[in-house]
């Protein structure tokens, strides 16, 4: 058979990365009489299932860029989860050697998917100096990478530490595709978006982007309300995955992606809304969201009720799939 050329065929699966579908949840609009619109932003449906597959794709080239991922070098880098995946996929295509170490307590698939890829994974409790950290700072995750850096990155050789946290190509990449997607795939009719702040890269980069293109689009994160953060008195708390506080806290607890500056609302969801919400547009428009997705559309349903947006477009990203859940409580 002759070899017939075509661009449509993809050589790796980075260049499957972005360009996710805007979906109206219309049917969740009708039942909850919402005068405003809700688009989600479907972010699972990257290759590897979630918004952090944009970050990892960015990271990775920005350091070969850098010129920084020589031979024999091992990538670093810690997480929730997605971030871990995402950069498994992508190393394990590109032949890159990589080491996750995860938060202890999150839902086992990811570490399993992470270890389908071909990657090794750690939890944090195996690193004695991180998991104090853990418990004396009740998770504040920026000391914990603070502790991690002395721990693990300073005493191993030839490695290249990513932290998401800090990297700049986090925000970048998301005020180059995710923002940009979000005003073209509307015309530029948006009104105001709506994320989740883990390490803030999304808001902050989409916000911005945004903002450029109209500075009148309203750009509101979403934190976990207070009753759903484990304490050393409640360390069994259900917590909003890969979704920290960031409003009331300290700055040097705040992450040096969150930008504040883009930021013009913060609204609290409680673990136990943002189910209520997965589960509801699980059934009313078959949209299999995780518990951070769900939060957002919490968030998105309360700012739709407000009179002052009536007729208004709410675009809300969704950042990974329920099928990365099914070991919790969110679909019992
Ligand atoms: C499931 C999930 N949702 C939302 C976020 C927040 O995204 P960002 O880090 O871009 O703020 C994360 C980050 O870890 C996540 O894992």
């Amino acid at each position: 058979m002759s070899k017939v050329i075509t661009n449509k065929i993809k050589k790796s699966i980075s260049e499957l990365v972005g360009k996710t579908p805007l979906l109206e949840i219309v049917n969740y609009e009708k039942e909850n009489q919402l005068e405003a619109e809700i688009i989600g932003k479907l972010e699972y449906l990257n290759p590897a299932n979630s918004v952090k597959d944009r970050i990892a794709k960015a990271m990775i080239e920005d350091a070969e860029k850098k010129g920084i991922l020589g031979s024999g070098c091992t990538i670093l880098e810690t997480t929730s989860g997605n971030t871990g995946i995402g950069l498994a996929a992508i190393t394990a295509s590109k032949g890159y050697k990589l080491k996750i170490y995860m938060q202890d307590g999150v839902s086992e698939e990811r570490t399993k998917v992470i270890r389908a890829y071909g990657t090794e994974v750690i939890p944090f409790s195996d690193v004695p100096e991180v998991a104090e950290a853990i418990e004396k700072t009740e998770g504040d995750f920026v000391e914990v990478i603070n502790v991690f850096k002395k721990a693990v990155v300073e005493k191993e050789e030839n490695v290249v530490f990513l932290n998401q946290l800090e990297n700049e190509a986090n925000p970048k990449v998301h005020k180059e595709t995710t923002g940009p997607e979000i005003w073209e795939d509307t015309d530029g009719h948006v009104d105001i978006l709506v994320a989740t702040v883990g390490t803030g890269g999304t808001l902050s980069g989409a916000g911005a982007y945004l903002k450029s293109k109209n500075p009148n689009i309203k750009v509101v994160g979403v934190e976990p309300g207070i009753s759903s953060i484990a304490t050393l008195d409640n360390p069994d708390i259900v917590e909003i995955t890969g979704v920290h506080r960031f409003s009331d806290v300290g700055d040097e607890r705040v992450p040096a992606n969150v930008d504040q500056n883009v930021i013009d609302e913060v609204i609290e969801v409680e673990t136990r809304e943002a189910y209520e919400a997965a589960r509801a547009v699980a059934k009313s428009d078959g949209i299999l969201v995780g518990t951070s997705s769900g939060a957002a559309i919490w968030a998105a349903t309360r700012l739709a009720k407000r009179p002052e947006n009536k007729g208004k477009r709410i675009v809300v990203i969704l950042p990974d799939t329920g099928l990365r859940y099914l070991s919790t409580d969110l679909f019992e």
